[in-house]
């Protein structure tokens, strides 16, 4: 029994590198002048804390501490590169703010992150997807090269890279920033030239777009421009009264289930808050 027992354990030792989980990204190392994009599109500063999933050497963490006084992790399955990448970080005096796990990214705790950094494929920045949306809202997420499909990025840059080892001699650089779900309906009142009205608006979200509807006195209200950009919502609302058109833009911030801000109603700043009287399913699944 011993003996067949001291033969698996063996079997499994000879044949561990076989079953360890294979990358499901080859190692290619972002080059530095998109290292120095990338942080400067996340505005990544001294209170942020980066994880870079799939980390190889190390760079992106190691720049974000050094340069920009961040701290942060990454992680990499090749445990040559993690054992390299702490070599880096102790070399250039940034170990305690850059540390490095041998871990698979899809087994990552990412709750602590305020920067994600990716440059993985589409595939699988797509199965990641779903767990990026678990994240604190505002978390900014920068991918190098590969994007989201249909999850544009709200922001977007390309960096000329002339000696490029693969593609084209330049870089995409993609950033999005994890929305809040503000989906559902919305009521508020709001006082207009002394009289006071109330409104209510229906949010569908598709990732950070809002598409809906608003009303006020049993009165459709044209809305436009909506969108959420982490906890903050803005939209605008054209309403027509006695035959005059007034501007509402609304700004605020999103907080469970009110909305706290500020109406500008023909240029003139007033207090808004709303609340939503029935949630509403964020859509990330396209
Ligand atoms: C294209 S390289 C990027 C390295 C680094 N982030 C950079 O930008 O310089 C992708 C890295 O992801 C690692 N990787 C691939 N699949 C992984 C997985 N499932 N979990 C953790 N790391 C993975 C690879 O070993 C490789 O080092």
């Amino acid at each position: 029994m011993r003996c067949i027992r001291f033969f698996s354990v063996s079997l499994l030792l000879a044949f561990s590198p076989w079953l360890a989980r294979a990358a499901d990204v080859p190692y290619v190392p972002t080059p530095w002048e998109v290292v120095d994009a990338m942080l400067k599109l996340g505005t990544v500063g001294p209170n942020d804390y980066l994880i870079d999933l799939g980390s190889g050497d190390g760079r992106i963490v190691i720049a974000a501490a050094k340069k920009l006084g961040a701290r942060g992790f990454g992680v990499d399955l090749d445990d040559n590169l993690v054992r390299t990448a702490r070599r880096n970080a102790e070399s250039e005096g940034v170990k305690d703010r850059a540390e490095f796990f041998t871990r698979n990214l899809f087994d990552t705790d990412m709750r602590k992150a305020s920067v994600i950094t990716m440059y993985l494929f589409n595939s699988v920045n797509l199965r990641l997807r779903p767990s990026l949306f678990q994240l604190k809202p505002g978390t900014r997420l920068v991918s190098h090269d590969f994007d989201m499909a249909k999850w544009t990025p709200d922001a977007k840059l390309t960096v000329d890279v002339p000696g490029k080892s693969y593609g084209p001699p330049s870089s995409e650089i993609f950033m999005w920033v994890v929305p809040a779900n503000a989906s559902g309906q919305w009521r508020w009142q709001l006082s207009v030239a002394g009289a006071k009205f109330d409104y209510d608006a229906t949010f569908e979200q598709t990732f950070q777009m809002i598409a809906g509807a608003a009303q006020s006195g049993g009165r459709s209200v044209l809305l436009r421009e909506a969108r959420v950009r982490g906890e903050s919502v803005s939209f605008t609302l054209m309403s027509e009264r006695d035959g005059r058109t007034t501007r509402q833009e609304y700004s605020g911030r999103i907080v469970g289930d009110t909305l706290e801000g500020q109406a500008v109603i023909d240029g003139v700043p007033t207090p808004w808050r709303a609340t939503r009287t029935r949630a509403g399913r964020m859509i990330i699944d396209i």
